[in-house]
């Protein structure tokens, strides 16, 4: 008889389970640690909310195509709807677009650092991921991706845009030069954009027809919960990835919640304003503090304290009840998230304590 393990490819067996976030289930804990919005959905958001459940429509099916989601972002973005797919956060949307592109023997080009899911995605398919390091100052070098982009043939290119844990953009100019020079598949994950970024979200599909662009409504949109991303593409790529997506992927509640906080865009441009003028507020105090930071166009920081010892700090700052995000392999790092002004207040005076 075989044994329980001989059942399981061994790609599988290989990998260990995947950790999002370090979640603590204490109330009065201050969670900096998975770069959510400070600010929950505002009450008239709320209320609308209520309105709907109210309707009691929950023994229907949800819309399979998430039209009307769809549409709304058509508008916004200047697509065609055939042109986007939703998916239960951007994971989802990743998940789909490794499993449409990628099987067996095919490779993927990513960035290290980088949005930790990635080459959990590629190990769960079993494919190879080659990495790129960023350079000294962490940026990203455009230059370098052609190059390993000739050199190792991947056939799909995944980009952080800005890039997570470090908060550095690449400009739109360089994703241009990129898009216009390297002809395969590359996925832009726009995740963190609107907190500084530059998108390049209408360029995807038609100017440039491998290019692939997510986001998601987890950070600038506060709804993390909820689980809504989207893709734009070009009409065929979303097609094929279409085609594997299980047939109701997006609940009914959520595609609802998701179409009543399109109608309010502008209020959560606001918001996102308020998180900027937080974090830049913040950077300033850690200047004061020593800490080295680098310039971040999200909606969390990557910072590193003047004794270099970030497992110290982070140690410290959990017994004080505040989780921040701390990475082995960048030991003189923090990951921290732009809370609200009194959460980060409370932050900085606990580091002055240190
Ligand atoms: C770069 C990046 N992409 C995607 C996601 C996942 O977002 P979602 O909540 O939509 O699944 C995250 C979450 O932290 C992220 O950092």
């Amino acid at each position: 008889m075989k044994s329980l393990q001989e059942w399981i490819p061994k790609h599988i067996l290989q990998m260990s389970p995947y950790v999002p976030g370090l979640q603590l289930n204490e109330e009065k804990i201050i969670k900096l640690n998975t770069n959510e919005n400070p600010f929950p959905l505002p009450e008239f958001i709320i209320n609308q909310i209520i309105e709907f459940v109210k309707q009691n429509q929950f023994h229907l099916y949800p819309d399979p195509e998430s039209k009307k989601l769809r549409e709304k972002l058509a508008k916004i973005y200047n697509k065609n709807t055939n042109m986007i797919l939703i998916g239960n956060g951007s994971d989802e949307i990743l998940s789909l677009v490794f499993r449409t592109f990628l099987t067996i023997g095919d490779s993927v080009l990513l960035i290290e650092p980088s949005y930790s899911l990635y080459p959990v995605l590629c190990n769960a398919i079993g494919v190879h991921y080659y990495t790129l390091s960023v350079e000294k100052n962490f940026t990203i070098s455009v230059e370098r991706i052609i190059e390993y982009s000739e050199i190792y043939n991947p056939k799909l290119i995944v980009i952080t845009n800005p890039n997570a844990p470090t908060g550095i953009s690449i400009s739109k100019q360089k994703i241009n030069k990129l898009c216009e020079v390297v002809k395969r598949p590359i996925l832009i994950d726009e995740a963190y954009v609107l907190f500084g970024g530059e998108s390049i979200m209408e360029e995807a599909g038609d100017k440039f027809p491998y290019l692939m662009v997510c986001s998601t409504f987890s950070k600038a949109f506060s709804s993390a919960g909820i689980r809504l991303g989207w893709i734009i593409a070009n009409e065929f790529f979303i097609e094929q990835i279409h085609k594997i997506k299980d047939s109701y992927n997006v609940n009914f509640f959520s595609q609802k919640v998701g179409e009543i906080i399109l109608d309010h865009y502008d209020f959560f441009l606001r918001r996102i304003e308020e998180i900027q003028e937080i974090r830049d507020w913040f950077i300033q105090k850690l200047n004061t503090l020593g800490y080295f930071t680098l310039p971040s166009s999200a909606n969390f920081v990557f910072t590193s304290p003047p004794n270099k010892n970030a497992k110290e700090i982070y140690e410290f700052l959990l017994r004080n009840k505040i989780l921040v995000r701390y990475f082995a392999n960048y030991p003189e790092f923090l990951r921290i998230s732009i809370g609200t002004k009194i959460q980060m207040e409370i932050l900085y005076e606990t580091l002055k304590n240190f």
